[in-house]
């Protein structure tokens, strides 16, 4: 990019201690710096997956593959990894570089990823360029100790596969970026009512019919670009996707989203719908359809793709969805009208909670842990360990962490696919302004809420949703510099100092640079950035405060 404004920003001059973004909880800088050359001796305590960790940072950046790495350690060792050291709460690690050694203390391999990030950090920008090279004397790794833990455990992104598909090469770099600011969820969003995302081989249906649409209408009534769009991941390239990101200390959270946002599904398997109702996959990305069948063969078929999913990724954690179901139909719908009678159920909101408590129970038998939306809580579709990720505001997400483990993933401000500012050049999106600063004040567990409930909060997570996002270009758009703030907040536990934050992000926008990420300039959209005179120019003045207003409105609404 040439001359983005914010270089002309001459903000004061930090160490490379202070510069760490998202902030660590102690930081201090020392004098003199180590060396990591290619003929340095590495050695430590730990599991393969970290050594691993540590492997391919060492050789990315040393442009030299690290063989093993031994674990009896000498009088000249430089680099020295312990994994699984007592008194580390996981995510937690320590980093320590004198003259002669950088010394890398974690209590499992999430807290390795999250050092490797720092140290990273602690590098000149050239570092985050692919095969930067070494200058000829090594890299110099200034001197000093991080001791650093997140304040929430989960830290996560959201990202819609449905609306607009984004190919495996996108998702791997998704990571890449989330691991360089400390995030530790990636939640793929991998059906919805525009596409069925990932391959079933027990049900093929799913992949080859769900997962196009003929062609696009960007918003009701508007107009239709004729053009198909599709594609989906295979299993392996799942698996491929849940391995990379474990070793950058993501774990990957695969949604299926039932019973309702299943136009796609129905598509592919309309026996599973409403009888006599046309199924296909919707073509307007605004729009949502109906709902799946809650019945027994439904289940069954659901059952067989969750366990294809798991045994692919090896998730812990599973998304049900539960938002946005239409379900009036059912109690009308002879078979759905026994099947609710059969499970004690007068209303269709009972069978909404009875049938993702089913499909969670059978998670359950597999070791993993359902997650819903917050309509999910609503209907009483939860076990007593399923996490609520409530996007309705703090209402619904106060609801919820009275009784359960949530997320906090609120419209306001985690959708990061709302605008970044009230300025007209901002591209055509659902509304907002969602900006930086917005983003930075938000307090995951709010000081008003119970120690319970404050309690339940296990941390948050921002979302992009990709009706009005068709490439990866305006996702780095959406998702920077605004992940920034989001992953201080999360794992600092907020902004207290503002000054501090903008001082270090001005200075993280140069790593940003050199990984090629196209956020937006602190000073407003690059002109391609912008949404000009044709379709994408943005329809209408942000209306923030009404979404609020309407989102409080239906929090209580199945
Ligand atoms: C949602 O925005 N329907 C989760």
């Amino acid at each position: 990019m040439t001359n983005p404004p914010h270089r002309r920003q001459l903000g004061p001059v930090l160490d490379a201690f202070q510069a760490l973004l998202p902030r660590p909880g102690r930081a201090q800088v020392s004098s003199g710096h180590c060396r990591l050359t290619t003929d340095m001796p590495i050695a430590g305590a730990h599991s393969p997956l970290a050594g691993a960790m540590l492997r391919s940072l060492l050789s990315e950046l040393l442009n030299d593959p690290i063989p093993g790495i031994p674990s009896n350690t000498t009088e000249d060792t430089r680099v020295l990894l312990t994994d699984g050291a007592e008194g580390h709460a996981p995510g937690a690690y320590t980093l320590r570089v004198s003259p002669t050694q950088v010394e890398i203390t974690a209590g499992g391999t999430e807290g390795v990823a999250h050092a490797l990030t720092t140290l990273r950090q602690l590098l000149p920008d050239a570092v985050h360029r692919r095969a930067a090279g070494p200058p000829p004397e090594g890299w110099r790794v200034p001197c000093g100790v991080v001791e650093d833990e997140p304040v929430f455990a989960w830290r996560g992104a959201m990202l819609d596969v449905t609306r607009h598909f984004f190919p495996k090469r996108t998702v791997l770099r998704y990571v890449d970026l989330l691991a360089a600011h400390r995030f530790n969820r990636l939640h793929l969003h991998l059906s919805d009512d525009q596409g069925w995302r990932v391959e079933s081989r027990r049900h093929p249906e799913l992949h080859t019919t769900g997962s196009w649409r003929t062609s696009t209408r960007l918003g009701p009534g508007g107009p239709d670009d004729g053009t198909p769009h599709g594609g989906y991941y295979t299993l392996d390239d799942l698996a491929e996707i849940a391995g990379y990101a474990r070793l950058r200390g993501i774990t990957l959270v695969p949604e299926i989203d039932v019973p309702g946002h299943t136009s796609a599904l129905r598509a592919a398997a309309p026996l599973l719908g409403r009888p006599g109702e046309p199924q296909a996959v919707l073509d307007t990305v605004w729009e949502g359809g109906t709902s799946v069948a809650p019945v027994a063969r439904t289940e069954a078929y659901l059952c067989d793709v969750l366990e294809e999913i798991i045994e692919a990724t090896g998730a812990p954690y599973v998304h049900l969805g539960g938002d946005e179901c239409a379900m009036d139909w059912w109690a009308e719908d002879p078979e759905v009208a026994a099947a609710m009678a059969a499970a004690g159920c007068t209303e269709p909101r009972e069978m909404h909670g009875h049938f993702l408590r089913s499909l969670g129970r059978f998670l359950a038998g597999l070791g993993v842990r359902m997650i819903v939306w917050d309509e999910g809580h609503v209907t009483g579709g939860v076990l007593p360990d399923t996490i609520v990720m409530a996007w309705r505001g703090d209402e619904a997400s106060g609801r919820a962490a009275a009784t359960h483990d949530v997320v906090r993933s609120p419209l306001f401000p985690t959708y990061f696919n709302f605008d970044q500012s009230d300025l007209d050049a901002e591209r055509r999106s659902e509304g907002g302004p969602i900006t930086l600063t917005d983003v930075a004040r938000f307090a995951p567990a709010p000081t008003a809420w119970s120690e319970e409930q404050r309690a339940h909060v296990l941390g948050g997570q921002f979302q992009i949703w990709t009706e009005w996002v068709p490439d990866e270009r305006h996702l780095d758009y959406l998702a920077f510099p605004r992940a920034c703030a989001l992953a201080e907040v999360l794992w600092s536990g907020g902004v207290p100092d503002p000054a501090d934050f903008d001082a270090r992000l001005v200075r993280h926008l140069r790593r940003l640079d050199a990984m090629g990420v196209e956020y937006r300039p602190l000073a407003g959209p690059h002109p391609w950035q912008t949404g000009g005179t044709g379709v994408w120019k943005r329809s209408s003045p942000g209306r923030i405060a009404e979404t609020r207003k309407w989102l409080d409105s239906i929090s209580n609404q199945p």
